[in-house]
């Protein structure tokens, strides 16, 4: 089953939430999951499934303002997103930590979405499967990969689908892992790229606030 992950960033509100739930109309056909902020991961579980976007690297202890995995499986969440290029580049998040949530994750049963890409200037210099090898190097089993070009990210920049098949293929032979394509996901694409080879899902940000862009997605996609 393809997966389609709503990653709603620093968004939303309890009544932005409730309008997306009330008019959603799941698609048994797709495993799709709503990553919304921490407020909003129990009031949605139950009516869909929940991930997060962060989690803390730490066993519970004095760690203000962090939010631990066993905190995260008691609000209902099943996937957690670690290291996503935001975090990344903003919060000086290094693939040290994203190593230490990975095995925080593992202990409570959700299933971790490591989020990986290239910069223009990988890829400009024809370096991004280096990168991505790089990034890589702290993949175990039973970890998810969303693999996500940073200069896709919000900017409606995609690549070709023969790239996306490039690096799809490229992971999928060296990892024993489902891959997800994230960066400017929307109603109009989301089709021709779930269709790519390789690629099991999409992760998608900005057009995942749009509910009416959502079922279109699930239930235009592949016609059922
Ligand atoms: P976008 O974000 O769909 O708005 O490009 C994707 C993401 O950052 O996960």
């Amino acid at each position: 089953m393809k997966h389609i992950f709503l990653n709603w960033k620093q968004n939303g509100s309890f009544s932005s939430v409730l309008s997306f739930l009330t008019d959603f109309k799941n698609n048994p056909n797709y495993n799709t999951v709503l990553f919304a902020s921490f407020p909003y991961i129990q009031f949605a579980s139950g009516k869909i499934t929940v991930g997060a976007q962060n989690v803390s690297s730490f066993n519970n202890g004095s760690y203000t303002g962090e939010v631990g995995a066993d905190m995260l499986q008691e609000m209902g969440a099943k996937y957690c997103l670690v290291g996503h290029s935001e975090r990344r580049m903003l919060l000086n998040e290094s693939c040290f930590q994203v190593n230490q949530k990975i095995a925080q994750l593992k202990k409570y049963n959700i299933t971790p979405v490591l989020c990986i890409g290239e910069t223009l200037e990988d890829r400009q210099e024809k370096k991004y499967l280096e990168k991505i090898t790089k990034q890589m190097k702290i993949f175990t089993e039973g970890v998810i990969v969303a693999w996500e070009p940073c200069f896709s990210i919000g900017t409606g920049i995609i690549p070709t689908s023969a790239e996306i098949l490039e690096v799809s293929t490229f992971i999928k032979q060296n990892y024993n892992t489902e891959i997800l394509y994230g960066g400017s996901v929307n109603a109009k694409n989301a089709k021709e790229i779930l269709n790519i080879n390789n690629v099991n899902g999409v992760l998608i940000g900005g057009a995942s606030l749009d509910v009416k862009q959502v079922n279109s997605i699930i239930y235009d996609s592949n016609g059922n």
